[in-house]
């Protein structure tokens, strides 16, 4: 497998010197979340899958180390993959690659599906709050899954799943990996499946049409109503992932917060409307080509309200990157997220660079302010690392974000990207020394930490 050239250790931070207005060119990568739910579901084939358009992120790394632990060949060159079955016996993900990723939990529908057991453990509660998975469990036991939770794992079997008319719709409306989850087990079982509340999100949509390649008969993608006829047996295929929106719109983002005028290209502008919207409003000129966008920013931005909601409202992926945007815009934003109430751990770190932001619940309340100002900051999740290197990029002097792994988990390249617009940003490694205790190792962090806020 090709190494990825994103060095993604936990001594890595990125130094910006802010206050360079991005310009240029710069394209963007395949959908993380296309990708994991798609290599799960290349379980359920029975020749090889190739996709095209991978990103080279610690997530993918991830879900690619758990397919091999399910007798999956796995290779990756650049941006291609292949997947094979080799040995169709293992059921078992193991608990140390489901703490790392949330999206380990996506085997479960595949390989109910096409090994007729799992054992997957329960993703327990993360950096954004509790994030359950009653729908994932609720649409398999429709499909006729026997469920148990036994150690901290799901343990499922089904003789032959069965088609079922199955809601999906949750507190906060659908479930992206849910859908994908109850989709991939459906499209193999006996008979049809209506599913209601499907997730209507691009990478899900994706997802469909990756399994109707590989000969699943899905009807609906898009839309909240799928059916799905259950087919015996599905083949390989080529597939291309589409691009990640979210890394487009944190790329504008970060064009837009330094006042700066740049094209993204390699992009679907549909997927990206609301947000280009929102751009519009706070005063950004969008200009939309074929598979790029032109964005030109003033010096300052408008205020404008957002609240993150499924597909096809504003992401949540996207909420803390926003909340980076308006905390120098003209007025006060108000920022309401509906997906994932308690997001908000970048809130304490933009307010470190001179921010003006108050939390309550699910809502932020933006107080626009004239500047920003370079400080040593900590990323929580890998969204909010994002908004901090956005805040960062826009701040006077120079900024450390710490604990960048969260952003290599889904971000491939960022830094390099940015560079390539005239961006101030290095990554800097604290190489441990040999035999250095876990204290040593803190000691020089801090003293990076020390140096770059000094
Ligand atoms: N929910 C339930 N029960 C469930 C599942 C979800 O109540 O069984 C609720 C959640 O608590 C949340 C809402 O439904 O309020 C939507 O969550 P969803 O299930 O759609 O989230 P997810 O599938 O676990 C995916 C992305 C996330 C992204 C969310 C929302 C992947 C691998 N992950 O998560 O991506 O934030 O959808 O769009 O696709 C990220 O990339 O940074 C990230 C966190």
């Amino acid at each position: 497998m090709a190494e990825n050239n994103t060095c993604s250790f936990f001594m890595s931070y990125f130094e910006i010197i802010g206050g360079e207005s991005l310009q240029g060119e710069v394209r963007c990568s395949g959908a993380k979340n296309a990708a994991l739910p798609i290599m799960a579901g290349a379980l359920l084939a029975s020749e090889p899958v190739r996709l095209e358009n991978v990103p080279r992120l610690t997530d993918v790394r991830t879900q690619a180390r758990v397919l091999r632990e399910l007798g999956m060949h796995v290779e990756q060159i650049d941006g291609r993959m292949l997947l094979e079955t080799v040995d169709p016996r293992p059921v078992r993900v193991p608990e140390r690659s489901a703490q790392r990723m949330r999206a380990s939990f996506c085997t479960l529908g595949p390989l109910l599906a096409r090994r007729r057991k799992a054992i997957v453990p329960l993703p327990g509660g993360c950096a954004i709050g509790n994030r359950p998975v009653d729908l994932h469990l609720k649409g398999l036991a429709a499909l006729g899954a026997e469920l148990q939770l036994q150690h901290g794992c799901v343990v499922a079997s089904a003789r032959r799943l069965t088609g079922a008319d199955i809601d999906l719709c949750g507190p906060n409306g659908s479930t992206a990996t849910g859908t994908a989850n109850v989709m991939s087990a459906a499209v193999m079982a006996r008979g049809v499946t209506i599913l209601r509340s499907a997730a209507l999100e691009p990478e899900i949509v994706d997802l469909g049409r990756f399994l109707i390649a590989l000969g699943a008969k899905i009807e609906g993608l898009g839309t909240p109503t799928l059916r799905i006829e259950g087919v015996d047996q599905l083949g390989g295929a080529p597939h291309r992932l589409i691009p990640d929106r979210i890394e487009a719109a944190t790329l504008l983002l970060a064009v837009a917060i330094t006042g700066g005028s740049a094209v993204v290209k390699d992009i679907v502008p549909e997927h990206l409307e609301t947000v280009l919207q929102l751009l519009r409003a706070a005063g950004a000129e969008i200009g939309v080509q074929n598979s790029g966008v032109s964005i030109q920013t003033p010096k300052r931005l408008r205020a404008v309200d957002i609240v993150a909601r499924p597909y096809p409202g504003v992401p949540t992926d996207l909420q803390a990157q926003w909340t980076a945007l308006m905390a120098i815009a003209e007025g006060t934003t108000r920022v309401q997220d509906c997906v994932f109430g308690n997001r908000f751990l970048h809130v304490a770190e933009l307010n470190r660079l001179g921010a003006s932001i108050q939390c309550d619940g699910n809502t932020a309340f933006v107080k626009g302010v004239s500047s920003l100002q370079g400080a040593t900051v900590t990323a929580g999740d890998l969204r909010a690392s994002a908004a901090l290197v956005l805040a960062g990029l826009a701040a006077e002097g120079r900024t450390i974000v710490n604990r960048i792994r969260h952003l290599d988990r889904g971000y491939e390249l960022l830094d390099r990207k940015l560079q390539r617009l005239g961006a101030k940003i290095e990554r800097r490694t604290v190489q441990p020394l040999n035999n250095s205790t876990p204290n040593a190792v803190a000691a020089l962090f801090n003293e990076s930490s020390r140096l770059a806020s000094g």
